[in-house]
This record gives structure tokens, C-alpha cells and sequence, in this order.
């Protein structure tokens, strides 16, 4: 994909991440304070209805999400504290070992919904291009499992919290993200599209592992 090539010369060298320290940080909190991530995110980075999920999501993407929330480029009232207690190589740590955990999600055996038979199942797979929303899937790739460092899983997102990032993009209390591909698409989402989107991924799966 061409805007993968380009996103990837927005990393600048990482220096070492350590994801066996990163996993020390998880359980036990950061040396400047930050809480144990575990308290609020699952042993496993597995998320919950309130929190989202970390596991499996790319280390690129979860670096920038630290960085922004610690800037406040994304409000995030809970996570801002926590993420500015992280020193540069402990959320570099930490990215990286979420990034190595499995997807909380197990793909369901069996026959798939396809575009045409559901409204979710079309805005995944073909976008609505009347409205000039690609597919999701071009992104995030097939089920949603996320593509390369900046394109994070989506297929295992709650409802309520998709909805709640496509609000902050709306009301600009999230930073658009790489190229503002997402702070754009997001403007033209109704909440009748992200419990589509939701629905549809929902039935791509056996539930948590
Ligand atoms: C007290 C609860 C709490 C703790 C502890 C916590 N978080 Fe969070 N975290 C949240 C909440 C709530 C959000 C959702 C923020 C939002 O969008 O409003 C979040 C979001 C995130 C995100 C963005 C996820 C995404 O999909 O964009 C990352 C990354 C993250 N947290 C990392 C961490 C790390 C690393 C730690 C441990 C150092 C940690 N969190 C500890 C509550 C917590
Ligand atoms: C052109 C590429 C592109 C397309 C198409 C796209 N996205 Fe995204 N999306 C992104 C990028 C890049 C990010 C990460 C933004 C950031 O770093 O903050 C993202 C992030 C997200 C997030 C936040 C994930 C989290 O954990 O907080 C949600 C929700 C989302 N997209 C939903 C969708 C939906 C629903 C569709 C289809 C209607 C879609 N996206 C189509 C590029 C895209």
C-alpha cells in the first residue's frame, strides 16, 4: 500500500525498545509513577467495555497514542498523568511489549458475512465512496487486525469507544493522527456507521480468547 511507505518514513530510528522491561512496566508501574498498566487494562492488554484494549495493537501506533495523550494533542483526562510519567524508553518499552501479545480475539470458523448482506459488512469491505469513506479494511486491514506500525486494530474495538474516538476527532480532542487520514474520515462517520462497523466485526468472532 503507497501510503504505507510514506507513513513509514515518519518513524525516525527507534532506539532499542525492551519489551521484557516493557512488561515489568505493565505489572508494576514506571519509575516516575506511572501506574501499572495491568490495574486498568487487563493482565493480558486484553481491555474491557471501559478500557480498550492494548494487546496486539502495533508499537508505532501505541507510541504516538503515549505521546499525544501526554501533550494533551489527545485529551484523554485518565491516561494523560500516567503518560507523561513515562520517560521516552519506557513508552517505547511498553509499546513494544504490548505490541507482542496475541490479538484478544479469536476469528470465527465459518461462513462470513459479506458486503451485500450487511450496511456494516459494506462500509468494511467497500467504503461508501458516495460520502468519500473508503473501506475501512484498506486501512486496517482484513478483520480489522490492524496493518504495519500506524494502523491499528479495530475489528475488536467496543462500540461506545470507537464511537467515543470518531467524537474526539469530530470535536478536535484528538489529534488526527499520521497525514490526518483518520481525523478526516471520522468527520464523515454517523453513529449509525460505527454501530454498523461494530456489529459487523463483532460477528467476525468467537468472542475473547
Ligand atoms: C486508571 C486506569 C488506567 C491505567 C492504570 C492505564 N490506562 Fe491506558 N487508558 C485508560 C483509559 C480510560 C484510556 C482511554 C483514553 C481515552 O481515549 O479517553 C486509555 C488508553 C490508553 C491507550 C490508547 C489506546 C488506543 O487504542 O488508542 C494507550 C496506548 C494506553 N492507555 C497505555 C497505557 C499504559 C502503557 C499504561 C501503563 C503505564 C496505562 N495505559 C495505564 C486508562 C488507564
Ligand atoms: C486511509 C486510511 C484509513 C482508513 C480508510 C480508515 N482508517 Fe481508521 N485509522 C487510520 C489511522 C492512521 C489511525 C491511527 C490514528 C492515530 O494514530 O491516532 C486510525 C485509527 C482508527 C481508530 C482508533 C483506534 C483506537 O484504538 O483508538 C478507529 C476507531 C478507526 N480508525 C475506525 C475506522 C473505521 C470505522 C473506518 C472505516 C469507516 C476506518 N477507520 C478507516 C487510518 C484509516
Amino acid at each position: 500500500m503507497a501510503c504505507l511507505a510514506v507513513l513509514s518514513a515518519l518513524h525516525a530510528p527507534a532506539f532499542a525498545a525492551n519489551p521484557d522491561a516493557g512488561a515489568k512496566i505493565a505489572a508494576q508501574g514506571g519509575s516516575q509513577g506511572a501506574t501499572a498498566c495491568v490495574s486498568c487494562h487487563g493482565s493480558q492488554g486484553e481491555g474491557s467495555a471501559n478500557f480498550p484494549p492494548l494487546a496486539g495493537q502495533p508499537a508505532g501506533y501505541l507510541q504516538r497514542q503515549l505521546d499525544t495523550m501526554a501533550n494533551n494533542q489527545r485529551k484523554a483526562p485518565v491516561m494523560a498523568p500516567m503518560a507523561k510519567a513515562l520517560t521516552a524508553q519506557e513508552k517505547a518499552d511498553v509499546a513494544a511489549y504490548y505490541a507482542s501479545l496475541a490479538l484478544p480475539v479469536k476469528p470465527k470458523q465459518g461462513a462470513l458475512p459479506t458486503a451485500k448482506s450487511s450496511d456494516g459488512a459494506w462500509l468494511v469491505e467497500r467504503g461508501r465512496w458516495a460520502d468519500g469513506i473508503p473501506a475501512c479494511a484498506k486501512c486496517h486491514g482484513p478483520g480489522g487486525a490492524g496493518v504495519g506500525l500506524d494502523f491499528p486494530a479495530i475489528g475488536h474495538l467496543s462500540a461506545s469507544y470507537m464511537q467515543a474516538q470518531v467524537d474526539a476527532w469530530k470535536n478536535q480532542s484528538r489529534d488526527a493522527g499520521p497525514l490526518g487520514l483518520m481525523g478526516s474520515i471520522a468527520q464523515k462517520l454517523t453513529p449509525q456507521d460505527i454501530k454498523d462497523v461494530a456489529a459487523y466485526y463483532q460477528q467476525l468472532h468467537s468472542g475473547s480468547n
